[in-house]
């Protein structure tokens, strides 16, 4: 959600800047701009994307410094006027914003009441403008910093220059992320590593409550007291943050299609010579802790529900959280609570809250995510690494499954059980058999309901599991209206809404459940249904519409997910939707 890029030094920042919000575009924005210095500050900035705003910018700038921004408006519409980069009311100030100013109204007032005037409705403004006046009132750039950070509640990464020095960028950071990358005569920065990935491997990563003063020799990093501080250097795995569609005309279905190599990456790296290999005080506090408590958002909040049944396989008591209840009315049952937050942007707002919660409270506690580096990874006590590779559609796909796959074997290794290990081989043998056979059949499918307004999806204890996250799926990226029902519910509410005609689609993969799951079939076709079922093959019927090899049934949202998250990719397309780019809708969400 949102993107912050910014040079000084650089050859060509106007080619890094553009790039660079090119890359982060996977995060999300609704409006785009970039400002830099040539006599004076000159802002170039509109809605819509990041081709557009290039083509309002001059073809050639000369400059020494350039910051750029794509935004996800939190306050006011997004119109050019809120879009960043935002300047003070004096023009002192250059400034562009990921993140939410909580008392931005108060700090309005206060502005207000000295003279300040606005030109739009964001948060952001007021922090530009915040700050010139305490540069203005103190005559020294540090100062004014240290005290708008003692002033500004909510969640910021700052970044900005002054008219009165063109050879210099600040950054400050609290609770968003922000990087910087350190060159040979030139310094970058950047919401995370990978646009910067080409011309350096050599980061800082402000932590919250720090600030940076970035010259193209020069990283001076300081706490919020103004106290120069030493940060190490870090570098990134390039292979993980590069962006290439390799020959496939979206991410989605790239990313769909390394679901084997996700899930055989994770064999190889935590199983090894007929072990689990994690860290043995990992396994230790798990094993000691009375209650395990799974906390995440969206795709991951579902592989956090797949995930606890495992651990309940081997005796342990759970429970599971979305993010956004957790945090506003924290329960930790049991005496030795363990807390396994799921993340794969490893920067979502929601679960980053959580975990200054779980901290507060001395709770022992691991991040599962997809990005080493992030603010979760560093922050955990423990982290597992999913080694997925960099997920850019907004639609998790091979993140979700190799979450599965990583609780799965994290819950085995407690009782090391390694008939997981044939179980996930076989799993990958259906997912296969998916990717070579069943697409012309699932675009079939995609063709019939892409025109529908409402849909159901259908399963009992595991099987419901996926249906949520094919929900999920669906409605993310076709904007069909979509939901997903415990088969065992319908009777109890949901059967009203079958009408003649609705698509409903079913899973069966699980011979405890399939008995019951025929009978709701029944009863939605009675009531004018059309049904849709995906079933293993033992425990199908002729009229079945995708029949699938048998596999250990716990793990259908690893063998049968992929059929899933084909329908909902086939029926975007179908519609002429932006796949990757789905409405409204951000890859990081980085806002509470
Ligand atoms: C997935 O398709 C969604 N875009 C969304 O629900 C996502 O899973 C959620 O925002 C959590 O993100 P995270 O895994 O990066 O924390
Ligand atoms: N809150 C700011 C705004 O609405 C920044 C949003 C963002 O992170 O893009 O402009």
């Amino acid at each position: 959600m949102c993107g912050i890029v910014g040079a000084v030094g650089f050859v060509s920042p106007k080619d890094y800047v553009f790039n660079g919000l090119k890359m982060l575009d996977y995060r999300g924005y609704d409006s785009a701009g970039v400002a830099y210095f040539n006599n004076g500050i000159q802002i170039f900035k509109d809605v819509g994307s990041v081709e557009h705003l290039l083509s309002i910018v001059p073809e050639t700038i000369d400059t020494n410094i350039m910051i750029g921004h794509t935004r996800w408006a939190t306050h006011g519409a997004p119109t050019k006027l809120n879009t960043h980069p935002h300047l003070s009311f004096h023009e002192k100030i250059c400034l562009v914003h990921n993140g939410v100013i909580e008392n931005f109204k108060e700090l309005r007032g206060f502005l207000t009441g000295k003279g300040y005037r606005f030109y739009g409705e964001t948060d952001t403004e007021i922090i530009a403008n915040l700050l010139e006046y305490y540069y203005l009132e103190k005559g020294e750039i540090i100062e004014a910093i240290k005290t708008i950070m003692t002033l500004v509640k909510g969640s910021y990464a700052f970044a900005f220059f002054t008219s009165e020095d063109k050879n210099t960028l600040y950054v400050i950071k609290k609770a968003s992320p922000l990087v910087i990358g350190l060159g040979e005569g030139f310094n970058l920065i950047a919401s995370d590593a990978s646009p910067m990935i080409e011309h350096t491997n050599k980061f800082i990563e402000l932590d919250d409550l720090e600030f940076g003063i970035v010259t193209k020799d020069k990283v001076a990093i300081y706490n919020k007291k103004g106290e120069q501080i030493k940060k190490d250097t870090i570098s990134k795995d390039v292979e993980l943050i590069s962006h290439d569609l390799k020959g496939y005309p979206h991410y989605m279905i790239k990313e769909i299609e390394e679901i084997p190599q996700t899930v055989r990456r994770l064999m190889a790296k935590y199983y090894q010579d007929d072990k689990y290999q994690f860290d043995p005080n990992l396994i230790k506090d798990l094993e000691e802790s009375d209650h395990i408590i799974f906390i995440a958002c969206g795709t991951s909040y579902h592989a956090g529900l797949v995930g606890g049944r495992y651990f309940e396989k081997y005796d342990k008591s759970t429970s599971r959280f979305i993010a956004s209840e957790w945090a506003f009315h924290p329960t930790y049952p049991g005496k030795k609570p363990f807390i396994i937050m799921i993340s794969q942007s490893g920067e979502t707002a929601d679960l980053i809250h959580c975990l200054k919660i779980i901290k507060e409270h001395n709770l022992k506690n691991l991040i599962i995510t997809n990005t080493g580096g992030s603010t979760l990874d560093r922050n955990a006590m423990y982290s597992l690494l999913l080694y997925s590779g960099i997920e850019v559609s907004v639609a998790s796909t091979k993140a979700y499954v190799a979450q599965v796959t990583l609780l799965a074997m994290l819950a085995a290794a407690l009782s090391n059980d390694t008939k997981l290990i044939d179980d996930l081989t076989d799993s990958l043998d259906v997912i296969y058999d998916i990717q070579d056979h069943y697409k012309p059949l699932i675009m079939k499918v995609a063709d019939e309901i892409k025109d529908k307004k409402n849909l159901f999806y259908l399963g009992r204890s595991f099987d419901y599991f996926l249906s949520l996250e094919a929900s999920l799926k669906l409605k993310e990226i076709s904007y069909i209206h979509s939901e997903a029902i415990p088969g065992g519910e319908l009777k109890h509410g949901p059967i009203a809404l079958i009408e003649k005609g609705i698509p409903v689609i079913v899973f069966i993969t699980d011979p405890d459940t399939a008995a019951s799951m025929r009978g709701n079939i029944e009863e939605v076709k009675s009531r004018g249904a059309k049904v849709y079922t995906i079933a293993t093959k033992s425990l199908s019927k002729p009229e079945d519409t995708i029949m699938v090899e048998d596999y250990a049934y716990y793990l259908s949202s690893v063998a049968v997910s992929s059929i899933a998250f084909y329908l909902a990719y086939y029926v975007a397309l179908a519609k002429g939707l932006n796949v990757d780019k789905p409405r409204n809708l951000a890859k990081s969400v980085t806002v509470e």
